[in-house]
């Protein structure tokens, strides 16, 4: 739509200098999607919502929060017990952390069967790997604000990982710690970074939504988009679909504010940081688990470096090999419903790390070693061996003709690249 055909004169006016009436409508009104988008396609905006909702609550907790060794247990008490819905955004705000990873790991999950990391959306998808990365370290570091138990020491053993680099190892860890110890110059920092973090999020996600609108979005039959009759617009069709979604969402989210708030919770993280006692089992929130499974399934050195710092590797390894996965995987086929094998394959992935968050969940000792060992391998496996191999292997079946063929049920199968021939 061009400035000069809004019809509200203040709307016209400041969209003539600064067109930004003119992009909502293009982006989030006109886009043209794919007519055949399925329930997995909501994730994406439900991130977006949730990253709000933390940012809001999160500006409000921190007007409240004191970030002092001294202060910061009782403050956060203090927020549950005497300020104004205080427990209210609190709960939000935690449960909103796991509610996040949910969301985004599903999104991330349906970018895998689908094939949305292949050509042209490569970008888009390291973009959602740096995204990732982002979350996490807000994460890590916003657990450690409340400064319970759990806080306290799991700062001290995800830190104290570092040390294990050689030479330069135990001056990074002091250098993070901004000290000795995790102590108050590590919480002052946690904290100013994890106020900072979710804004870089924001910024990110815009890029995000920059490459996506212009590879433009891929649909459940990882075909091309062929012409106007396989889209239809973004407004009202989608927007109505999101919102039902987001209803459907806060129902979820809500029963557990509600009714089991500190389901995700650790009983301990409500005892006062005490660098004198360790907790007899140091665990991290479960959206960490199965990284801290992978972390701990190297047991043996190799050569002449030390299981410690192979654990390291292998824990940044496990999202890092994500950045690569566009040019791992060579199929030309995008969609798992195409792929017989790939799609067996993916769900023991999705089962795979099922597995090793329940690993990670338990002391290192007994089966769960070899357990984590076997899983972890075939972590790694599904990225470097199964993927680059299927590729070649694997016979896809035909594809449709088209969206609009087979959403009407005309879609004859041609030929693996979607061309018709
Ligand atoms: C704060 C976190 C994130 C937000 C707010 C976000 C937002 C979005 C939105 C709104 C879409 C379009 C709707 C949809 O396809 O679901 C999208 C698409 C996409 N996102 Fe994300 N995203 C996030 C994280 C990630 C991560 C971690 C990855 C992967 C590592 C990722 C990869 C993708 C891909 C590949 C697409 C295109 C999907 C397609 O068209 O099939 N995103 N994202």
């Amino acid at each position: 739509m061009d400035a000069k055909t809004w019809k509200n004169p203040i709307i016209a006016w400041v969209d003539k200098r600064l067109p930004i009436f003119t992009m909502m409508q293009h982006d989030l009104v006109d886009y043209p999607t794919p007519r055949n988008l399925n329930y997995w396609w909501n994730f994406g905006s439900l991130a977006g919502i949730v990253l709000v909702i933390m940012i809001a609550t999160g500006v409000v907790l921190a007007m409240h929060y004191t970030p002092h060794t001294q202060h910061a247990f009782e403050s956060v008490e203090r927020i549950m017990r005497d300020v104004n819905y205080g427990w209210l955004l609190r709960y939000l705000h935690m449960n909103g952390a796991s509610m996040f990873f949910i969301v985004v790991y599903i999104h991330m999950f349906r970018g895998l069967y689908y094939g949305s990391y292949k050509a042209p959306r490569e970008l888009l998808w390291q973009i959602g790997v740096i995204i990732l990365l982002a979350m996490m370290a807000t994460a890590f570091m916003g657990y450690v604000l409340p400064w319970g138990q759990m806080s306290y020491w799991g700062a001290k053993v995800i830190t104290n990982l570092f040390s294990a680099i050689p030479l330069v190892g135990d001056a990074i860890v002091t250098w993070l710690w901004g000290g000795f110890a995790v102590d108050n110059p590590t919480l002052n920092r946690f904290f100013a970074l994890h106020y900072l973090l979710p804004f870089l999020l924001f910024a990110l996600v815009f890029l995000h939504l920059v490459a996506l609108h212009t590879s433009k979005s891929n649909n459940p039959l990882g075909i091309d988009v062929k012409g106007p009759q396989d889209t239809i617009p973004f407004t009202p069709y989608y927007t109505v679909k999101d919102m039902f979604g987001l209803g459907a969402f806060l129902i979820f989210y809500l029963a557990f504010v509600f009714f089991a708030p500190n389901f995700f919770g650790e009983p301990d993280n409500y005892i006062k940081a005490n660098p004198m006692q360790t907790p007899p089992h140091i665990v991290p929130e479960w959206y960490f688990l199965p990284f801290y499974a992978i972390l701990r399934a190297i047991t043996f050195d190799i050569l002449f470096i030390p299981a410690k710092l192979l654990g390291v590797i292998a824990m940044f390894a496990a999202v890092l090999v994500l950045l690569f996965l566009p040019w791992l995987d060579r199929s030309a086929v995008r969609s798992a419903r195409f792929r017989p094998i790939y799609k067996q394959v993916f769900w023991l992935f999705v089962a795979d790390c099922i597995l090793l968050g329940v690993v990670g969940g338990h002391p290192p000792e007994g089966v769960w070693v070899p357990l984590g060992q076997a899983a972890t391998a075939f972590y790694f496996a599904f990225f470097l061996v199964i993927m680059p191999l299927l590729s070649f292997i694997e016979r896809p079946r035909p594809l449709p003709s088209s969206i609009s063929a087979a959403v009407t049920g005309k879609g004859v199968g041609i030929s693996a690249h979607g061309v018709a021939e």
